[in-house]
């Protein structure tokens, strides 16, 4: 991570109105290249809502939007795809029975890739899909073996290759440990560290502040709808950030009637 660099991604005094629900009340954030930015706050702090501004699902009813240092208005999701930021959601858009090979392809129009003749070149789908799980620290017994075969922390690491592999720039994920036990956390975890380290930044929501502090870089609390800033790596304590998150003196307050930490 580079913090001197221009921010592939800068978020500047975002506001999103729903009505009269105010989601985001002026939330500002930098995205740097190769950053694992953890996005951290409780239920209806604003978490979702402000990534999908960053990625066209939501225009922001003021403020501004940056990316590599131009402004940016994106009209749909399309738009931030072709700039390179992709979301992999919680409850990934996959087909069960279909094969990790034709899900690896799927949506990523293979006329586009396989030449004029616009066939899906399956040994060339094959080949890519087995090399970029491997990478990621997935044998598969074959490409043919089915998604729905797979653990959940698997097809949340088919999501993420199949979007860096395809040009992500910025990878948005949003809870992705948070169905996940133990050990499926501990693999998306790594899949996350890889892609950072192959320079992709990752923006990683989440509540729970181990999983922040196991691969982030730097943690943007949210608190209805407002930041309450950013914290660097090595700057910060779990207990500061688990304070932050919960609001400070509320939590210790509750800690203390329930006789221990939360
Ligand atoms: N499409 C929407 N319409 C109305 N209110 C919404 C919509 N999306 C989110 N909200 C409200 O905005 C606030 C923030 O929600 P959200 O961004 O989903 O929080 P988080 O992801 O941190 O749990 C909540 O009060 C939620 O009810
Ligand atoms: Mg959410």
């Amino acid at each position: 991570m580079n913090t001197q660099q221009t921010p592939i991604i800068e978020m500047k005094n975002i506001e999103k109105h729903f009505g009269r629900v105010i989601a985001l009340a002026g939330v500002s954030v930098e995205i740097h290249p190769g950053e694992c930015h953890c996005l951290l706050g409780d239920n209806g702090a604003g978490k979702s809502t402000f990534i999908k501004t960053m990625s066209g699902v939501h225009k922001p009813t003021q403020g501004e939007i940056f990316f590599e240092g131009k402004p940016m208005h994106f009209e749909n999701p399309r738009d931030a795809i072709e700039a390179g930021i992709a979301t992999v959601h919680q409850h990934l858009a996959m087909i069960p029975l279909m094969s990790v090979s034709r899900n690896f392809f799927m949506g990523n129009e293979p006329e586009r890739r396989f030449g004029p003749m616009k066939l899906f070149d399956h040994d060339y789908a094959n080949q890519v899909t087995m090399e970029e799980m491997r990478k990621m620290g997935i044998n598969l017994r074959g490409p043919d073996q089915a998604v729905g075969t797979l653990s959940g922390g698997e097809r949340q690491t088919v999501a993420i290759a199949r979007a860096v592999h395809f040009g992500a720039k910025v990878l948005i994920l949003d809870e992705p440990t948070s169905a996940l036990g133990v050990r499926q956390t501990a693999n998306v975890l790594a899949t996350i560290d890889k892609v950072r380290k192959q320079g992709v930044s990752v923006v990683f929501i989440t509540h729970n502040v181990r999983h922040a502090l196991a691969v982030g870089d730097r943690f943007t609390v949210l608190n209805r709808g407002k930041t309450l800033g950013t914290a660097v790596r090595g700057e910060i304590t779990p207990e500061e950030l688990q304070d932050m998150m919960a609001g400070g003196q509320e939590m210790v307050a509750l800690e203390g009637s329930l006789g221990g930490t939360v």
